[in-house]
């Protein structure tokens, strides 16, 4: 029997609803707060993950679905996109006014990772982006934005860690003391690494080796190398973050496995997600747009796990809401012609509810809606035509009422 690619799973059920639970809240605060969505493909040339995530960095590395298309071009099955949609906003030229650009996306990333529990090779974004603005107020605007997204999902448990990482003008001296400070242990370093302490040091810090966690114990700290601007910049993000109340700690090891950050780099991480406990992470990326190629001009933004996500409120809230509460039973050809014109004026009313259409008896039908966590079952014999009414059997307390078929949708909602 065929089976889905290994690293890569069917949604459905519960975590579906989920899902859609997560898109629907995060669409509604990231609309209110200005937002626009932006769909970008999922291939993408190669070229754009290599000149943005980095050359030495593990995503383009180690874990690219890449491929040669029939038509001979290099292409890769998105990692991550940030760079797909700084790549878009440079082909329509959305950035050459100046003016801030706020932008949102949800959809599938692909990185072929080691398989663990959170962890998959297909899996899902929300991520927002924005582009023009290079103050920390924009960087406060943006998690505080994130902050009443998962407010809005009930979350608890979350810490969010931010750093700086300076600007490229501030990294040779760091990598010198990175290099120095490795060269000094050199053997206790995995091979990769070696090759890291070459193309970008940088990359050494978050081997994930922990041989090399032990060597890296007491490394010079990108933050005793900020220039002064880069400082200030750090300062004021943490003065704002403090008078908004927005709880944070510094961890000045916190450097991410993407190349493009400059300046602020942060992490969410969730005390219940376990293992995989980065739930977001994001940063500041002002160099990244003229780098593909496009005007000089600043942004931030951050991409939220959706897996990760789901997984944390199936575990905190349970089961997610019925969809359908009630299902509506028709008993006998009347009650099945009737049925169909009661269902489609509650649906066109906006009433949530399913139509029993198999033609099965009453057993059968209660049967799956037991089954189904349906709530109330509405039945419809002749007896209830007659009288202009529906049986509505509670499934949970087994209990019946007679309905008013012109009170039905009231009573739904209620
Ligand atoms: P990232 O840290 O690579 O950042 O990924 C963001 C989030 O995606 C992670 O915190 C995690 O929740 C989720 N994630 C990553 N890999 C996997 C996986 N294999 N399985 C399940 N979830 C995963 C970025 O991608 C940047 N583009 C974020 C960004 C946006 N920076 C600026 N703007």
């Amino acid at each position: 029997m065929a089976q889905a690619v290994k690293g890569t799973r069917d949604l459905f059920g519960n975590e579906m609803k989920w899902f859609q639970k997560i898109e629907d809240t995060a669409r509604r605060v990231f609309a209110s707060h200005g937002y626009e969505e932006i769909r970008t493909p999922i291939l993408e040339e190669l070229e754009v993950f290599k000149r943005s995530v980095g050359e030495s960095s593990d995503i383009v590395n180690k874990e690219m679905y890449e491929f040669v298309d029939k038509g001979g071009r290099h292409v890769v099955m998105r990692p991550e996109n940030t760079a797909g949609v700084v790549r878009a906003m440079i082909q329509h030229k959305l950035l050459i006014n100046n003016d801030p650009r706020l932008l949102y996306y949800i959809g599938p990333m692909f990185r072929y990772e080691r398989m663990q529990a959170g962890r998959y090779r297909q899996f899902w974004q929300i991520g927002a982006e924005s582009f023009g603005v290079a103050s920390p107020e924009s960087e406060a605007e943006s998690l505080m934005m994130l902050f009443a997204f998962l407010r809005e999902l009930g979350l608890k448990h979350l810490s969010l860690s931010i750093n700086s990482v300076g600007t490229p003008e501030c990294r040779p001296a760091f990598h010198e003391a990175i290099r120095a400070f490795f060269q000094a242990r050199e053997a206790q370093f995995c091979e990769d690494c070696h090759r890291r302490i070459e193309t970008n040091p940088l990359r050494v810090l978050d081997c994930k080796v922990p041989g090399c966690q032990v060597a890296l114990e007491g490394h010079p700290l990108i933050t005793e190398f900020l220039d002064e601007a880069s400082q200030k910049h750090h300062d004021r993000l943490k003065a704002l973050l403090t008078a908004l109340d927005v709880p944070f700690e510094e961890n000045p090891r916190l450097v991410r496995g993407l190349d493009y950050y400059t300046r602020t780099a942060f992490e969410v991480l969730s005390s219940d997600l376990g293992a995989q406990s980065a739930l977001l992470g994001g940063g500041r990326y002002d160099g990244l747009v003229k780098h593909l190629g496009g005007p000089e001009v600043p942004a931030f933004g951050w991409a939220i796990g959706l897996d990760r996500l789901a997984m944390l409120m199936q575990q905190l809230h349970g089961d997610a809401p019925q969809s359908a509460p009630a299902l509506l039973i028709p008993l006998g050809d009347a009650a099945a012609l009737k049925a169909l014109t009661l269902a489609r004026d509650w649906w066109r009313m906006g009433l949530t509810l399913q139509l029993e259409t198999r033609g099965v008896n009453l057993k059968k039908a209660l049967t799956s809606a037991n089954r189904q966590g349906t709530r109330f079952a509405l039945l419809l014999g002749d007896g209830e035509l007659e009288k202009g009414i529906v049986a509505a059997k509670d499934l949970q307390t087994g209990t019946q009422e007679e309905w008013p078929l012109n009170e039905v949708a009231s009573r739904l909602r209620e």
